[in-house]
């Protein structure tokens, strides 16, 4: 590297203090509104792309955050402009707190409004939660399905559990919550031959399918960039079935969408890999065990569990914490350089 980029290159986010108001901002400009909270590195598959099959590594108990504590992060985060809260794992519904939590973060307003709650889930335990979960103010729903192939999931999954995520989603369907999401990891020689066979399914369901490039997060580090199968290829593969009629109006969304011949229904593609949109990233990252994250691949977190746990109100420490975390996130994720180091944390203790 020569030495003109130094020169030309924002002042680096060290040398340099956040606001102490105003909008969650980075160095940047990129406004942070959306937090993805993790509540459980636990899970009730192992997806191969995330978790080992066995000898995980999970995170203590006892820095597990509560109710109250998320709460106290999330309610400091509203004040200073996140307006949507994403709640993921591991699996979101292993907590046999979630209707708590979601009815918590669904009474929060930020200086625009009340905040919205979304959830991405693997749809097992929805059945019998749905109703409370819709109840408790939950307005948005990711479920993710990567094969429709019963001994396919049981591989990919170590769980043969596929009949259960169809119900989930079933439920999801009937309860009307809309738009619902479905995601698949597109896989070469795993799934990659049922591409359309999922849109047709979520199209069935009143959903909308999409596709995610894999990342370099799976907690065996066996990521290979020769077995992701890219944007060009699911575009290719949904082009043999549909027209593709680009939609506009991304905003910072990690999906581009795409109309299906005429529409209504639509498909989205999260090109993480060969399209990033770290440029748009608006996103922000609670662990389980109280680490912010300002990208899913940072290597460095920040820790609230001093500022929750000291006794002494919490609330301006929160805050501060949160504008160090976002003050020093990096223009973009590196997956694409040879020197990328992955995370040490897994998918499933990071939250998606
Ligand atoms: N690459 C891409 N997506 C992943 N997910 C989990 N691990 C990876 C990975 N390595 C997705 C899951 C789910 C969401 C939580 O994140 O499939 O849809
Ligand atoms: Fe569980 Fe999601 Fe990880 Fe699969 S990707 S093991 S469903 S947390």
């Amino acid at each position: 590297m020569t030495a003109i980029p130094l020169a030309l290159g924002r002042r680096s986010p060290a040398a340099s203090a956040p606001p102490a108001d105003g909008a969650l901002v980075d160095t940047h400009g990129r406004v942070h509104r959306d937090l993805r909270i993790s509540l459980t590195d636990r899970c009730s598959l192992r997806c191969s792309y995330c978790m080992p099959e066995q000898g995980n590594q999970w995170l203590a108990r006892t820095s597990i955050l509560s109710v109250a504590e998320i709460t106290a992060v999330a309610r400091v985060a509203a004040s200073i402009g996140i307006s949507t809260f994403r709640l993921t794992g591991g699996e979101p519904l292993l907590r046999p707190d979630i209707v708590e939590v979601v009815a918590a973060l669904a009474a929060l307003r930020g200086p625009d409004g009340p905040v919205e709650v979304a959830m991405t889930t693997n749809g097992i335990a929805l059945p019998g939660l749905l109703e409370e979960l819709l109840a408790a103010g939950l307005r948005r729903l990711n479920i993710s399905i990567d094969t429709l192939r019963r001994d396919r999931f049981a591989a990919l999954t170590r769980r043969d559990r596929l009949a259960e995520v169809r119900r989930g989603i079933a439920a999801a369907a009937r309860s009307g919550l809309r738009p619902l999401k479905l995601n698949a990891v597109a896989m070469r020689g795993i799934n990659d031959d049922e591409l359309a066979d999922l849109v047709e399914f979520a199209v069935a369901h009143g959903a909308e399918m999409r596709f995610i490039e894999q990342m370099p997060l799976d907690a065996g580090h066996t990521w290979d960039r020769a077995a992701m199968v890219t944007r060009e290829e699911i575009l290719t593969a949904l082009a043999a079935r549909w027209s593709l009629t680009p939609l506009p109006g991304r905003h910072g969304a990690p999906a581009e969408r795409w109309l299906l011949d005429d529409g209504p229904a639509a498909v989205g593609v999260i090109a993480a890999v060969t399209a990033p949109f770290c440029g748009d990233c608006d996103r922000l990252r609670l662990t389980a065990d109280g680490q912010l994250r300002n990208c899913l691949f940072s290597t460095g977190e920040f820790d609230l569990l001093p500022a929750l746990r000291s006794g002494a109100p919490a609330d301006a420490a929160i805050e501060a914490t949160l504008r160090r975390c976002v003050w020093a996130k990096l223009p973009g994720h590196a997956i694409n350089d040879p020197a990328f180091l992955q995370p040490a944390r897994g998918m499933n203790a990071i939250g998606g």
